[in-house]
């Protein structure tokens, strides 16, 4: 971002739109929800809710990290976050249904009440879908229904979009399907890489999903 000017610098730090704006206030009366997190990699997005908890901007507790790869850095997070974590190695399944039945047992052995699929890496089934069935959320890099899939970044540089973004969903069958909570736009700039324009959705990923988790929980206790 070197060559913007001031005036362009200030417009863009001002110029990330999310939607819907109006997210009533968290009820901390109510009892906190009882978040399983899923991730495979860095977790910056767990952190971003375990800060959303710790600053009371979430009425939350994580009963438990699943991950899936033993190198992912999410794991060293969660034990600095004092985080209970449970590695299912994918390789370890002989099916995506049968590693789902693992997480579905884990979850509800750490009586977790939300899915959170923060940077889950693996594609679902309905083994899981049917036992949190409106009860996993998503967050994707990109303005969905545009990008779907694992490549969101660079796809949205190769088709030369000016503003993409991020999608916090619930999870269907298909992939990056499910109705839309919550969406963040992001400007493209000429000089983007996929890490440069990574780093800008993830600063507003780690905004929208502790507030798109509030709002599907409220959705989903008002109905
Ligand atoms: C995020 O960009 C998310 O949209 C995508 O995977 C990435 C996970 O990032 N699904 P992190 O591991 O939370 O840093």
């Amino acid at each position: 971002m070197a060559d913007l000017t001031a005036a362009q610098e200030s417009l863009l730090s001002s110029s990330s739109l999310i939607s819907p704006i109006q997210v009533p206030a968290d009820h901390h009366s109510a009892p906190p929800l009882k978040l399983g997190l899923m991730a495979s990699g860095s977790g910056s997005n767990v952190e971003a809710i375990a800060h959303a908890i710790a600053e009371g901007k979430l009425n939350a507790q994580m009963q438990v990290l699943v991950y899936n790869n033993p190198t992912a850095k999410v794991a060293a997070r969660a034990e600095r976050l004092g985080i209970a974590k449970v590695l299912l190695n994918h390789r370890d399944y002989p099916s995506r249904e049968a590693l789902d039945q693992a997480i579905v047992e884990t979850m509800q052995q750490h009586d977790v009440d939300w899915v959170i699929m923060a940077g889950w890496m693996r594609i679902v089934t309905q083994v899981l879908i049917d036992a949190f069935s409106g009860r996993i959320l998503n967050i994707h890099p990109s303005l969905l229904p545009s990008f779907p899939g694992a490549h969101a970044i660079e796809q949205a540089l190769a088709a030369g979009v000016k503003i993409t973004g991020c999608t916090v969903h619930h999870v269907e069958l298909k992939v990056d399907s499910g109705p839309i909570i919550m969406q963040a736009a992001v400007p493209v700039l000429p000089d983007d890489t996929p890490e440069t324009l990574h780093q800008r959705i993830q600063v507003q990923e780690h905004r929208i999903f502790p507030l798109a988790i509030a709002l599907a929980a409220r959705q989903y206790q008002g109905k």
